[in-house]
């Protein structure tokens, strides 16, 4: 999982693996509690649930008329996610002790981009989805369909898939198989391009990871694509990159029994993006480009007027407003731009 405490915000050395992307804000010296408010457990436990209209109140008007309300902020604003990318639970060693359920979870690795699904309150989110199994399991456990939320009401958004039991000959049998889709929200920068959610109404989340858990094996690497469509989401073509040599008592079906199971990391349902109407696609994009030029023209007035040492912040912080809640809906944003523009003589 995410290692859930911000890691994905801090980025650089902080995230799993290191060198990810750090969150816009980090540089603006914006702290957890300016989004997450501090809850009734008192100091140091922050809330889930964050809010953006205190510092981006024109980008939350401006999302309300849009044809992307229902999707959260960060499914845009997400474009890469740290963390596990595989768990296989076998024996090994805990502290020093042999142990039937070691969780062998070092697989480290970027995936790229999140994909989205429809949460509870049927808003679009983005998620990180990876496939699990834990061997040794005596009894037998039936598939369930599509995605089951751990909190149906609401509390989180994290979710899963129950794929059922698996063996294989020789196998630490049984394997219990399950697929995690966490919601993840950070790190938050640039946009995500329009086509590379409507290009395809398939969705594609590319996936790399290292392994170096101090048993199994040596390091190595590794690779999976987690694909979402119209049939459901499935892990594939899951493989190791670089040559694995096993430690000492390393076996292939602890430490990485996604080698034997084979393609069991699927579940059904829905989880394509929708095609968008053509027309209404072209419109938005115009509209955006438009609005965008009208900016600009406003823009190089306000230049002149700054050169010769007026006092336009007014203006300008107004144009900033303009500008962000044209990016996400050019309709709502022409009174700002006209009111900028009036100014802006
Ligand atoms: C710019 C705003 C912002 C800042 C700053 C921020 N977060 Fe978040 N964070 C969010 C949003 C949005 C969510 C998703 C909330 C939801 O709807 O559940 C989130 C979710 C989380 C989650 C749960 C999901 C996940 O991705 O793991 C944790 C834990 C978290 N934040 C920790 C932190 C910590 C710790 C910091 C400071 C180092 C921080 N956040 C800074 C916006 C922010
Ligand atoms: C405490 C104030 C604050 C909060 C809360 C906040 N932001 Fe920001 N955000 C900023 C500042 C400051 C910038 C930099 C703006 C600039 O450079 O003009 C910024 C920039 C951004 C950018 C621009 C990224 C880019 O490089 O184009 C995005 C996207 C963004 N914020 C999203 C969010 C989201 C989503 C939330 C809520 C989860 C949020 N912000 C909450 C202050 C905030
Ligand atoms: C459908 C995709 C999408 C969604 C959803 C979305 N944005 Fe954006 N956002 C964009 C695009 C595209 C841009 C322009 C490119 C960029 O700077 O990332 C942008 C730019 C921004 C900027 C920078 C504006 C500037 O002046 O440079 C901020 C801040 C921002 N978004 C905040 C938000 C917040 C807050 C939300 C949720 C209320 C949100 N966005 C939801 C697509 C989106
Ligand atoms: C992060 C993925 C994402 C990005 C980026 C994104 N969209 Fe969307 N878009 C969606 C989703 C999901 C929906 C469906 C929303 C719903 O179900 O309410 C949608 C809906 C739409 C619709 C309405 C579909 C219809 O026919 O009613 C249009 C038009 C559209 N998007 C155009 C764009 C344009 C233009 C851009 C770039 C500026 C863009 N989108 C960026 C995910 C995205």
């Amino acid at each position: 999982m995410e290692r859930r405490r911000g890691d994905s915000y801090l980025g650089k050395d902080f995230s799993e693996p290191a060198g990810l992307p750090e969150d816009v804000h980090v540089s603006k010296k914006i702290e957890c509690t300016d989004c997450h408010q501090t809850g009734p457990d008192g100091m140091g436990h922050i809330e889930r649930k964050a809010t953006c209209q205190d510092c981006h109140i024109e980008v939350e008007q401006a999302m309300t008329a849009s044809v992307h309300k229902n999707l959260a902020c960060e499914a845009c604003h997400v474009k890469i996610l740290g963390g596990y990318e595989m768990t296989s639970w076998g024996p090994g060693s805990v502290t020093g002790k042999p142990n039937p359920f070691k969780k062998y979870s070092l697989y480290y690795g970027p995936m790229e981009p999140p994909i989205l699904i429809k949460d509870q309150n049927k808003r679009w989110i983005p998620t990180k989805i990876w496939p699990n199994s834990a061997g040794g399991i005596k009894e037998t456990v039936l598939p369930k369909p599509g995605l089951i939320f751990r909190w149906p009401k609401g509390e989180t958004h994290d979710a899963y898939a129950q794929l059922g039991t698996f063996s294989f000959p020789g196998g630490n049998n049984n394997y219990l198989a399950w697929l995690q889709v966490e919601q993840v929200a950070h790190p938050l920068g640039k946009s995500r391009t329009c086509g590379s959610c409507h290009d395809s109404e398939t969705q594609v989340g590319r996936v790399t990871w290292h392994y170096f858990d101090n048993q199994g094996a040596e390091p190595f690497d590794g690779s999976q694509k987690v694909v979402a469509d119209k049939k459901g989401i499935r892990v594939m073509d899951i493989k190791a990159t670089s040559k694995v040599t096993l430690m000492e008592g390393g076996k292939v079906e602890n430490f990485a029994a996604w080698m034997k199971l084979g393609d069991i990391w699927k579940t059904s349902g829905d989880f394509s993006i929708p095609k968008s109407d053509a027309g209404k696609y072209r419109a938005l994009d115009k509209g955006m480009r438009d609005a965008l030029a009208q900016l600009e023209a406003i823009d190089r007035k306000l230049k002149a007027r700054e050169a010769k040492g007026e006092d336009v912040k007014k203006l300008r912080r107004r144009w900033k407003e303009a500008k962000a809640a044209a990016m996400h809906e050019p309709g709502s944003a022409g009174v700002l731009i006209q009111e900028t523009a009036g100014f802006a003589k």
